[in-house]
């Protein structure tokens, strides 16, 4: 990763986990619990690489991050609810997450169920609330609820268990959960951070097309560590992926294809915003890092 990178992503980040405590306590009246369990999977760190891009879009098109913080939130609030519920034993089963026990290890499974129910609604109230401009939070609200719903992230979440140890399948089936499960909400960060700067339409399909590029290649990156990855850098657990049966990128066509495919996306996403010029650095370097993360 590039100084420059680490230092704005580092800056960016602070600025998300100072305000994302605050969007949750703004509501006084509700159950301790939900409460401890909803901070507990939020503030347990993770890379917030998706508010870091809805900040970092915002700028490359112009914007000011403040501007953008409250979508930036949302997402982290949407994408760790699909983490906790991703890790319910009736999905991937696992017990470590950013570090830590799983939520429902330690709230147990109705806890859990309901405090990403939580942290879901709660994503879009804060979008309606706190965009000040109310077409541009309609337009925002619609961008993430394509992305993580029936459409989006669930129908991939929806097509990946399914095609657990379902045998036979094909790279293009392979392809269309990853981009469902994980390339729509990736992709949700670079237009939410584009809409909230007013970004004209031309801008908007570039930052879709680096976002989408982006978002398969975080995907085939993360099937990557799962085989080879390190579970203390990552901080849950790996090669669970295989016992599981899951399709992935390597277990269909082996590591080193599914390394290459990931690099020619990262070329993709980059082409699709050299029109951007020296704004589109930082998303630049972001693009390479996805490329050859360790966490
Ligand atoms: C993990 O996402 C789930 C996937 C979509 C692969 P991240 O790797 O961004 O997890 P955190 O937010 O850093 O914990
Ligand atoms: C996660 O995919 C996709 C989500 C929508 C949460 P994985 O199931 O591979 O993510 P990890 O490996 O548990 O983080
Ligand atoms: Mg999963
Ligand atoms: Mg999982
Ligand atoms: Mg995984």
């Amino acid at each position: 990763m590039t100084a420059a990178l680490d230092e704005q992503w580092k800056a960016h980040r602070l600025r998300v986990e100072a305000q994302l405590p605050l969007y949750v306590a703004a509501h006084a009246d509700f159950p301790e619990t939900l409460r401890e369990s909803m901070l507990y999977s939020l503030m347990a760190g993770g890379k917030r690489l998706r508010p870091v891009l809805v900040l970092m879009a915002a700028e490359a098109c112009g914007g000011q991050w403040q501007e953008a913080l409250p979508a930036a939130c949302a997402i982290e609030m949407v994408h760790t609810y699909s983490l906790v519920h991703d890790d319910l034993p009736a999905m991937d089963d696992d017990d470590l997450r950013r570090g830590r026990p799983t939520n429902h290890v330690v709230y147990g499974e109705a806890m859990a169920i309901l405090a990403g129910d939580a942290l879901l609604t709660l994503a879009f109230e804060v979008i309606a609330q706190h965009i000040t401009d109310k077409s541009v939070a309609a337009e925002c609200c619609l961008d993430l609820a394509k992305a993580s719903g029936p459409v989006g992230m669930v129908a991939g979440q929806v097509a990946d268990l399914a095609a657990e140890h379902a045998g036979e399948a094909t790279v293009e089936q392979l392809e269309h959960i990853h981009r469902r499960k994980t390339g729509r909400l990736l992709c949700s960060a670079l237009t939410l951070g584009g809409r909230v700067a007013k970004a004209n339409p031309d801008t908007l399909l570039a930052l879709a097309r680096y976002g989408n590029a982006v978002g398969l290649a975080f995907q085939i990156a993360d099937d990557l560590l799962d085989v080879h990855g390190d579970p203390q850098k990552l901080g849950k657990q790996t090669q669970k992926d295989a016992t599981a049966g899951k399709l992935t990128y390597p277990s269909l066509i082996g590591a080193e294809a599914s390394r290459s495919k990931a690099e020619g996306l990262i070329k993709e996403a980059c082409q699709a915003i050299s029109g951007m010029g020296e704004k589109g650095k930082p998303l630049i370097d972001m693009a390479q890092f996805v490329l050859s993360r360790d966490h």
